[in-house]
């Protein structure tokens, strides 16, 4: 099979190389890709959402499948343009349509689909322009923190936590009325705070039947003991520790099958990823967000984890038999640690060279933000490289990535030694 992945972040790296080591893949291509994927299958240098572009590509490449890495070009309807186009229309894409899509691209969308659905979320409302007023006296009713929600995509960056209620209200005026986020902030979820520890689930679904992937958290502050500003995500772990049976089992039955069969009943066409942000209060799973696609860094610890091949599955996803494959995992733990540019998430310099990749040893080597620049690798991006090992737990695979990281070099290079502190 010739396949394509839209993309050129690490998720799209771990995605490619578990892909590329299938003996079903004939030919791999990444668009745009990075340094990393360029050992393993053929960048070309088309834009995620460049759906003219992607089309040509298909058609000259003879490509099979294509798979969806960022929500982007999901939300723009990437998957649409395939099944209105003649020619591409029999092309299987991984990653939902954009009704579906909707899910990650309007938070109000999100919270609408979960109260019909039953799905345990927090409590909270929406606002627009127009209704500012309400939107203050409904967080006059709440009580702190306060989270403050742009409706649509906002580069990861859209969501407000904030302890004073007039810092609340001025937040939400100037989302609102001075689109502090743009047209992503023209309606503003509201929500009641939830206290608790965070984690990630991964389900795969042709529409119908679906598949549960190891669970896994991530660590986005830029700061030791989670402090500092957010970033995509400076480091993941799976599978999560205190996630027990019964926790499994609520998160299952309680929250993924419900959202499974909600997609179905509200005819929102779901062939992909769906990624459940939660939150463990007390001992009760609540939805924080649905993303349409997988997680960054996430992935660089789940998809490693994967022992079946991966192409029999996004096969079994494109052609709805899912409920046929038998996803084998591997038990040992997984980490990857993120080394970031200097600066990041706030501005940063490219075009570092990168050195030590060779001298990694037991450790895979996952590119983020690289790029191939006159033979040499150099940063590109903001999070730069990802260095996933594998231990009995997270804390053998952890001391494996960390003594890798030692040997990786470039300017400002900078990476969170704390991960897993609060496990
Ligand atoms: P989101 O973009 O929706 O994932 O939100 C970003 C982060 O804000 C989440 O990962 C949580 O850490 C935090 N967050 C979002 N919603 C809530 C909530 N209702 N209560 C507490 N923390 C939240
Ligand atoms: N690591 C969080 C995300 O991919 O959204």
């Amino acid at each position: 099979m010739n396949i394509l992945v839209l993309g050129s972040g690490g998720r799209e790296h771990a995605i490619s190389l578990k892909i590329s080591q299938s003996p079903k893949t004939s030919k791999l291509i990444v668009a745009p890709g990075n340094a990393g994927t360029a050992q393993i299958a053929t960048n070309v240098e088309v834009g995620v959402n460049d759906f003219e572009a992607i089309k040509k590509l298909v058609i000259n490449k003879s490509i099979h499948l294509v798979v969806v890495g960022p929500e982007d070009p999901l939300v723009n309807g990437v998957h649409d343009f395939f099944l209105n186009d003649d020619e591409l229309k029999s092309i299987p894409v991984i990653g939902p349509e954009k009704a579906a899509a909707e899910l990650e691209g309007s938070k109000e969308f999100a919270k609408e689909f979960m109260m019909r659905h039953n799905i345990p979320t927090a409590a909270y409302e929406s606002f627009t322009r127009e209704s500012l007023e309400k939107g203050y006296a409904f967080l006059e009713s709440l009580s702190p923190p306060y989270v403050l929600k742009a409706d649509g995509l906002a580069a990861g960056k859209g969501v407000l936590i904030l302890k004073d209620l007039q810092e609340a209200k001025d937040e939400l005026k100037s989302m609102l009325v001075d689109s502090k986020f743009g047209n992503a902030s023209a309606t503003v979820v509201i929500e009641e705070f939830l206290n608790g520890i965070e984690l990630s689930c991964f389900v795969l679904t042709d529409g119908t039947n679906y598949k549960i992937l190891p669970t896994a958290k991530d660590y986005k502050r830029i700061g030791e003991g989670d402090t500092g500003l957010n970033t995509g995500g400076m480091g993941a772990i799976s599978p999560v520790p205190f996630v027990d049976e019964v926790l499994m089992d609520k998160i299952e039955q309680q929250i993924v099958k419900p959202t499974v069969d909600g997609l179905k009943k509200d005819n929102l066409p779901y062939v992909g990823f769906i990624f459940i942000g939660l939150i463990k209060v007390g001992v009760e799973p609540k939805v924080i967000e649905y993303n349409v696609r997988m997680g960054d860094p996430e992935t660089e610890v789940v998809i490693p984890r994967l022992k079946s091949d991966l192409v029999e599955v996004l096969s079994a996803m494109a052609n709805g038999t899912l409920d046929q494959i038998d996803l084998q995992i591997d038990k040992r733990a997984a980490t990857t640690v993120m080394a970031v540019s200097g600066g990041y998430p706030e501005a940063y310099e490219k075009g570092k060279e990168i050195t030590g990749t060779e001298n990694i040893q037991d450790s895979i080597v996952f590119h983020a933000g690289t790029k191939l620049s006159d033979g040499k690798v150099v940063t590109n991006g903001g999070r730069v490289i990802a260095i996933t090992s594998f231990g009995k737990d997270f804390k053998e695979a952890l001391k494996t990535s960390y003594q890798n990281m030692e040997k990786l070099h470039f300017d400002g290079m900078y990476y969170r030694k704390d991960l897993g502190f609060d496990l």
